[in-house]
Formats: C-alpha cells, structure tokens, sequence
C-alpha cells in the first residue's frame, strides 16, 4: 500500500575538480550521448544518466554469458559541481548532503597539470575532497557508519598532445598532494590550530599515512577511500569522438 511513497533515490555520483577541466562535458556525454557545447557553470546541474548496454554493471557480475533475458542499465543522477576556486562550496556541501552518495568523479584537464600552476590547483583541491572522505569514514566509525565513498580521478583531454598520460598525472598529483599536506600542517601549526588536546587534531588534519613524507592514494584505503586514475577524453579529434570507456567500466562497478 505504502510501496509507493518509498519512491527509491537513485544512487548519485558527484562530479567535481578544476575549472575547465571538462565536467560539464562529461555531464552532457553521460545524459545524452554527445558532447555539447557548455560555459562556466555557476550553479550545479542534475542529470539522470543510464550505463550503456556495453558497460556491464556490478549486478550482472555473475550473469551467464548465455542469459539473454532483457537486462535493464542501471540508472544514476549526476551532479555536476561548479571548478571555480569560489564556488567550490557547492561541490562540499553536496558531498555532506546529498543522499545515495556512490562515489567521486574528479576530473583534471590532463594538459593543465602539465604546468606547475594546474598542477598546485588541482592538487589542493583533491586534497581537501580526500580529507573530507577522510573525516567522514573516521566519524563514521563512531556513529552510523557512512559507507565508503570511491572517488575516480579522470585524466580528462587524452586527445590533447600536451596531455600527461593517466600514470603520470597520478604520481603527479600524488607528489604535489604530498607538498599540501606538508604546507597545511606547517600552517596549522603555526596559527597554534588543533595544538590543544597533544596534536590530536594534527593527525585529524593530517592526510592518508600520519607523518609519511610520501604520499600515495593507496594510503586513503586505510581511511575507507579507494582511489583509481583512468585517463580518457570527453571529446576527440573527427568522427571517433570522446574515449570514456574507462569511465563508465568504474561507474559500473561502483554504482
Ligand atoms: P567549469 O564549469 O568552469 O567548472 O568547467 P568544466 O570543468 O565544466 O569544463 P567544461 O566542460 O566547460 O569544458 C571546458 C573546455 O574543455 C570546453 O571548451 C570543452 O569543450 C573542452 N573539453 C572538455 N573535454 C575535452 C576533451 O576531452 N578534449 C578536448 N580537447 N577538449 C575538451
């Protein structure tokens, strides 16, 4: 009787990372198929967006090769969050809001990280989402368990020859991540931030492996964080068009 007014919430990705990076691309090639023009966006957008019928989902994992009963794709909302520094706002408020939270999809333009300014841009900012995942499965571990969030770093703009192949836009990122996280304790200590309680909060505030001088994604798994980079390009040269296979293989096996 009362099945309908359950209506189930679709699971949801969120999508996020640098302005410019192709998000909004990315957002129009997973709702329609094709790339459209976009702009700067400012605000969020929602799509509802289906896996194609080539990217087999988690839940057909033990199908039969023979079962040729129809299968349904299964369905998810994307939300695309705005790159720019100032409204980044939007991307951590739906990150602790939104309900059905599956996974992260963190996009870099993988030309841009080729330059030290891209670089330091896209690194602080997936340094703090990470940090965020981070504080989430920690407190989680006290109260009502959140489940673990995944967050794949796409290695957008593969097309473009200046483009750093997905391994190195990983290590990348990994050794530039490591530089903000020594910037950010340095500047926690220095303001006399989370001294009180014997350093309790340094460790708090601390990314991945406490007081590693390298860091690594794999140090999030300890944290609940699974961290993948795939490379690939929303959009591409002639006919061929974008390459997103990768893509919607996680997405898949995520949902
Ligand atoms: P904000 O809305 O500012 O956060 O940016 P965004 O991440 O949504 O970027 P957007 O989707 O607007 O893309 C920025 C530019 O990159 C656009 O001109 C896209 O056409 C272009 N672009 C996106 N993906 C690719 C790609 O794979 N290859 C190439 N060559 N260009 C791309």
């Amino acid at each position: 009787l009362y099945r309908k007014a359950v209506a189930k919430e679709l699971p949801t990705l969120l999508l996020l990372g640098p302005s410019g990076a192709g998000k909004s691309a990315l957002l129009t090639l997973f709702a329609n198929g094709t790339a459209s023009a976009t702009h700067t966006s400012q605000e969020p957008q929602t799509a509802t967006c289906q896996i194609p019928v080539s990217t087999r989902a988690s839940e057909d994992r033990y199908r039969s090769e023979n079962d040729t009963s129809a299968r349904t794709q299964p369905k998810f909302r994307l939300i695309d969050t705005p790159g720019h520094g100032k409204l980044r706002h939007h991307a951590t408020s739906t990150l602790t809001s939104a309900p059905a939270l599956k996974g992260l999809l963190f996009m870099v333009d993988s030309a841009a990280v080729s330059s030290a300014s891209g670089l330091t841009e896209a690194a602080e900012y997936l340094h703090d989402i990470l940090l965020l995942l981070q504080r989430r499965h920690t407190q989680g571990q006290t109260s009502k368990t959140p489940q673990a969030i995944p967050v794949l770093v796409l290695a957008n703009k593969q097309d473009v020859f200046t483009s750093l192949p997905a391994s190195i836009v990983k290590t990348k990122l990994e050794e530039e991540i490591a530089k903000v996280r020594q910037t950010r304790s340095k500047g926690l200590l220095d303001s006399g931030i989370g001294m009180e309680g014997e350093g309790a909060d340094e460790e708090g505030n601390w990314l991945g492996e406490f007081g590693a001088e390298q860091f690594r994604f794999a140090q999030m798994q300890e944290h609940g964080v699974e961290v993948d980079v795939v490379g690939g390009n929303v959009k591409g040269e002639g006919e061929e068009g974008g390459r997103v296979d990768g893509w919607w293989e996680w997405v898949g096996e995520n949902l």
